[in-house]
C-alpha cells in the first residue's frame, strides 16, 4: 500500500510517500523559516503564498524519490486541522484536484495525529494503546493512544502551548525565529539553576498544563533587568525555561502514567525534540521501568512522512473524505476529528 502525504499547516511545505504504513520511501520538506525569521515569526498570509509556489514540485519531487507515478497511490492523506487557515487550504485544495484528477481516495488527517505517527516510522514495533505526551507550537496534550485511529485527552493546556513559551521567551532574549532550538542549543552554555521560575499549576486538574504565568515570568525578569541596567545572562535563563518546562512536562507525563496503569510512553511534535525534555523522560522512564518511544530529531518537526503514516492508517480504517473536505484553523480535537470524518 502507497499513501502520499501532503503538509501545508504551518510554514512546511512538504510532501512524502509512505509504503504499508510504516515504510518511508521518501519525504521532501521545502521550509520557509529563514524567510520568516526576517518577522521574527510566521507570516500567515506569505507562508499561504510560499506553499502554492512550492507545493507541485515538493509532490513531484517526493513522487520521484519514491519512484512511483500518481496511478501507482492507494491514497492521498492531507493534514485539514488544526493550523493556518491559509497554508491549510493550499494544502487542502491541492489534495482534492490530485485526488479527483486521478481517482484515488482522500484521506484526512489530524495535524496531531501525524505527529504522533511519525513514533511508528521509526519504532515500528510501538503498538497502541500507550501514552503519549505531544507538545509542539500550537498544542500541549497528554493523549491516551487507545488504537491507530482512537485518541482520548486526558490532559492539555489552558493557555500557551510549551513550544510557544519558548518561542515568545526566546524572542525576548533576543534569539531569532524559530526560538525553540535557540533556547536547546543556548542551555548548554547555561547554568539551569541560576534563576528561580515558577510552575504554574491548574487548580483541580492535574494532567492539564500552563505556560502563560511562566512565559510572563521570564518576560518580566528580562525587562525588569533591563530597566534597572543589569544583563540576564541569556544562557542561564534559558537553560532555567528549558529545565522548568522539562520537569512540569515529564511530571505530568509520569501522573498521568500512574493514573492510565500504562508502561509504554512515546513523545511527540516539535518540542520533543528538545535534549533536556527528552534526557528528563528518559531518566523518569528509566526510574519507573517504563519503555519510552522518542521520534528521531529529523521526524519530530512538521514533515509529511507522518502525514503518510497517520494516513495509512487512517484508510485501512475507513477514514476517507470527499470534495467537500474544508481545512479547520483550530477547535477540532484529535478525537472529534474521528467522528467528522
Ligand atoms: O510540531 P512543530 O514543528 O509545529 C507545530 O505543529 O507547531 O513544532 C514547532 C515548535 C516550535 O515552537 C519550536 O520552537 C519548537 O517546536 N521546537 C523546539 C525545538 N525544536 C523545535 N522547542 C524546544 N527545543 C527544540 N530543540
Ligand atoms: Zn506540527
Amino acid at each position: 500500500m502507497l499513501i502520499l502525504g501532503i503538509e501545508s499547516s504551518c510554514d512546511e511545505t512538504a510532501a512524502a510517500v509512505v509504503e504499508d504504513c510504516t515504510k518511508l520511501r521518501s519525504s521532501v520538506i521545502a521550509s520557509q523559516a529563514m524567510e520568516h525569521r526576517l518577522y521574527g515569526g510566521v507570516v500567515p498570509e506569505l507562508a499561504s503564498r510560499r506553499h502554492c509556489e512550492n507545493i507541485l514540485a515538493v509532490t513531484q519531487q517526493a513522487l520521484d524519490e519514491a519512484d512511483i507515478t500518481p496511478q501507482e497511490l492507494d491514497g492521498i492523506a492531507v493534514t485539514y486541522t488544526p493550523g493556518l487557515i491559509g497554508a491549510l487550504l493550499v494544502g487542502v485544495s491541492f489534495a482534492k484536484g490530485l485526488a479527483f484528477s486521478t481517482g484515488k481516495p482522500l484521506i484526512p488527517v489530524h495535524h496531531m495525529t501525524g505527529h504522533i505517527a511519525a513514533n511508528y516510522l521509526a519504532h515500528p514495533e510501538l503498538k497502541p494503546p500507550y501514552l503519549c505526551l505531544v507538545v509542539s507550537g500550537g498544542h500541549t496534550m497528554l493523549a491516551e493512544v487507545t488504537s491507530y485511529t482512537t485518541f482520548r485527552i486526558l490532559g492539555t493546556t489552558r493557555d500557551d502551548a510549551a513550544g510557544e513559551c519558548f518561542d515568545k521567551c526566546a524572542r525576548v532574549l533576543g534569539y531569532p525565529y524559530p526560538g525553540g532550538v535557540q533556547i536547546d542549543k543556548a542551555s548548554q552554555l547555561g547554568d539551569c539553576k541560576r534563576y528561580q521560575l515558577p510552575r504554574p499549576k491548574v487548580n483541580g486538574s492535574e494532567l492539564d498544563f500552563s505556560f502563560s504565568g511562566l512565559k510572563t515570568a521570564v518576560i518580566n525578569m528580562v525587562h525588569h533587568a533591563e530597566q534597572k541596567g543589569e544583563t540576564i545572562e541569556k544562557e542561564s535563563m534559558a537553560a532555567s525555561l528549558q529545565k522548568t518546562v522539562s520537569e512540569i512536562l515529564t511530571e505530568k507525563t509520569e501522573i498521568a502514567m500512574h493514573q492510565t496503569g500504562y508502561t509504554t510512553v512515546a513523545m511527540a511534535g516539535g518540542v520533543s525534540a528538545n535534549s533536556g525534555l527528552r534526557a528528563e523522560m528518559e531518566q523518569m522512564c528509566r526510574k519507573n521501568g517504563y519503555t519510552l518511544y522518542m521520534p528521531p530529531l529529523s521526524l519530530c518537526g512538521d514533515n509529511a512522512g507522518m502525514i503518510a503514516c497517520q494516513g495509512s492508517y487512517n484508510f485501512l480504517a475507513g477514514i476517507t473524505a470527499d470534495e467537500t473536505l474544508n481545512a479547520y484553523a483550530s477547535g477540532t480535537a484529535i478525537g472529534e476529528m474521528l467522528t467528522i470524518s
